[in-house]
């Protein structure tokens, strides 16, 4: 049967930091660009399928999720591997699953739309003569780093891992040492390395390339990736930035943070979390909640119990003062910070939350969603970033766009003390805030331009849009 819209397959690995940009994709293909949508999400944990962001909207066109059930790697690999290898494996074991659902489909689909970790099945996209798209769910600099990476010579690599000299990449910003990736480069981890310079293979012999940016964010790192002289050259598809593609703020279901919200005044408050699954040390937990308090700034903080190695899981379900503070929150913190602060354990709701006019700075771990969340809200940042790419991004966010301040050392590399922390909200919340604000206003109103009818993200879908049309037909 021959299909009358272009059918976009995307595939989206495990995590909500990949799976949230994925789906917001397949609903602006299906609602604005005239595509049939099927997403599959490959999940580590089934229980993923009760999150309301199963829930899609209704669409002019078919819109589907699909489950990829969960497959257990453990036999396959070594627990104490990088994630980013156990990611790729897991993404590897699920292609059968995923080729026999496309070959069951009642009519060929179109293209194939896979992210950072899904790019082996760029494959079976070519078995079924689908066009093959990989949809980069962070910054254009780092899809730059990514394609760059196979073509690193011995001389740069010793230069930035052994002499720590930035590592420079064809048209775009160097990176610092000290902003490098998450085990970047590192010659003890050859699965991952090997595993980088395929991802970068793969991505760049894609047909194209969709980026969570926007032209005005990155022109340079953009306009590099374009150019025959730079990278454009290692890379064979055209590079569409899309973004920025974040959940949209509802306020469907009654909440109590909005509610405490509601009676704070205007960007009074600082929102403090650390993305889908980041966590602290005891000690730098205990800091920054003394820093909060020395703050005397008001908050929202979602805390997740610490993570060390040498503390008992025991230790974290105690609470050891009366007012019902966790052992690992400073004595008596709950009532000393009564009308001032909320701790939410593990998970808020964060795009409401960012949205809410009473919100004044986001103390972030840099993960690309969070940024994005916060650009589009006009929200400046303390960056704090933890892992994977996030020092680049706070590097970007820091120095490039000066929409957030960051601490003198980096939060991997030891304890930030709690003057610190104090000085870097209040820096937000005070002194250099309006500054940053406005900044952050101004990339604010150009993202809510690009995605409307004939913006340059919206204009890069349509041409995504065409080049499947014309596979179609
Ligand atoms: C990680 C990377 O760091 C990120 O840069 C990369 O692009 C994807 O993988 P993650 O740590 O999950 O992402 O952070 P982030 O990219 O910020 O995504 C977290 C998402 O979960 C955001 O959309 C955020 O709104 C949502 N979230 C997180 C909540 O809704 N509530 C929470 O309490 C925490």
């Amino acid at each position: 049967m021959q299909n009358t819209n272009p059918h976009a397959v995307l595939l989206a690995s495990p995590g909500m930091g990949h799976f949230i940009p994925v789906v917001e994709l397949g609903k602006r293909l299906a609602i604005h660009h005239g595509f049939d949508v099927t997403i599959f999400v490959v999940a580590a944990d089934a229980s993923i399928t009760k999150s309301p962001l199963f829930k899609l909207p209704q669409t002019p066109n078919p819109l589907n999720l699909m489950l990829l059930p969960p497959v257990d790697i453990s036999a396959l690999v070594d627990l104490t591997t990088s994630v980013v290898t156990q990611l790729v494996i897991m993404m590897r074991e699920a292609l059968p699953l995923l080729r026999a659902a496309i070959s069951a489909m009642k009519s060929q689909p179109t293209a194939l739309i896979v992210d950072l970790f899904g790019t082996e099945a760029l494959a079976t996209a070519e078995e079924f003569d689908m066009l093959k798209y990989v949809f980069i769910t962070s910054t254009a600099w780092f899809l730059a780093v990514t394609v760059h990476f196979p073509h690193i010579d011995e001389e740069a690599e010793h230069k930035h891992r052994v002499m720590k000299r930035p590592l420079d990449i064809p048209g775009c910003r160097s990176i610092r040492y000290e902003d490098t990736l998450d085990r970047f480069l590192d010659p003890t981890d050859r699965n991952l390395n090997s595993s980088f310079t395929r991802v970068g293979m793969e991505i760049s012999n894609a047909d194209g390339i969709l980026v969570n940016t926007w032209q005005d964010l990155e022109p340079l790192t953009l306009l590099a990736l374009e150019n025959e002289k730079f990278l454009g050259r290692v890379v064979k598809g055209l590079v569409y930035p899309v973004g920025p593609l974040v959940r949209p703020a509802g306020r469907s279901s009654k909440s109590e943070v909005i509610d405490w919200l509601d009676m704070q005044p205007m960007e009074s408050v600082i929102y403090i979390s650390f993305g889908s699954g980041g966590t602290l040390s005891v000690k730098q937990t205990s800091e920054l909640a003394w820093g909060l308090e020395l703050s005397q700034h008001r908050f929202i903080w979602v805390v997740r119990p610490p993570v060390d190695d040498d503390v008992s899981a025991n230790f974290f379900n105690v609470t050891n003062s009366h007012d019902g503070t966790p052992s690992y929150l400073p004595d008596g913190f709950y009532t000393r910070i009564q009308n001032r602060g909320m701790v939410v354990p593990m998970w808020a709701p964060q795009t409401e939350i960012l949205a809410h006019q009473s919100i004044g700075g986001f103390f972030s771990h840099c993960g690309w969603n969070s940024a994005l969340e916060s650009m589009v809200n006009g929200v400046p940042m303390v960056a704090w970033p933890l892992y994977a790419e996030q020092q680049m991004n706070a590097a970007m966010l820091a120095e490039e766009l000066e929409v957030a301040v960051r601490p003198k050392i980096r939060p991997n590399n030891g304890v930030i003390g709690r003057e610190e922390v104090a000085e870097m909200v209040r820096r937000v919340m005070e002194l250099k805030g309006n500054e940053m604000r406005d900044k952050a206003k101004e990339l604010q109103r150009s993202a809510n331009q690009v995605l409307m009818q004939g913006g340059s993200s919206y204009n890069s879908l349509s041409r995504v849009s065409k080049e499947c049309e014309l596979k179609l037909h």
